[in-house]
């Protein structure tokens, strides 16, 4: 796979998504590094690293798309909990190979997938936030009680 680069097509203009975005970009390419080199336990971070993608940005981008009333959210929750199922099967395959060989094939394939998903996400969905986003500025901060 080609090493992903980051394009002002994908920006939000608002850093918070933006920052993780650029980060998973990295998680990615990193792991297409580490795919060249048949490092294994690299893939085992990336699996983590998607892990933490989830739980992370999925939850403050749900968040921010709730507060900025974006109309297609249930769509977009759709997506990502899709992305999620994707990635479980992946990491239960790779889990499951039984030799390095067989391992690297699923590391490929979830790779694979992965650049794609990011970009296609990105480009599609997040994308749509955009022009909510502007909301967020005049919005008071979050409290919590
Ligand atoms: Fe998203
Ligand atoms: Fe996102």
């Amino acid at each position: 796979m080609p090493v992903i680069s980051w394009r002002d097509q994908m920006s939000l203009d608002y850093p918070p998504l933006d920052d993780e975005h650029k980060a998973f970009l990295e998680v990615v390419n990193q792991a297409t590094r580490d795919l060249h080199e048949h490092n294994l336990p690299g893939i085992d971070a990336m699996f983590e690293a998607c892990y933490d993608y989830v739980r992370n940005h999925f939850s403050l981008e749900e968040d921010v798309m709730e507060r900025i009333n974006f109309p297609d959210i249930d769509a977009h929750v759709a997506a990502h909990q899709q992305f999620i199922q994707n990635i479980a099967e992946f990491r239960q395959a790779y889990e499951q190979a039984a030799t390095k060989g067989k391992k690297i094939d699923i590391a490929q394939k979830t790779v694979a997938f992965l650049s794609v998903w990011i970009i296609g996400h990105i480009i599609s969905r997040d994308k749509m936030l955009k022009p909510y986003l502007v909301r967020l500025r005049n919005l008071p901060p979050r409290m919590s009680y």
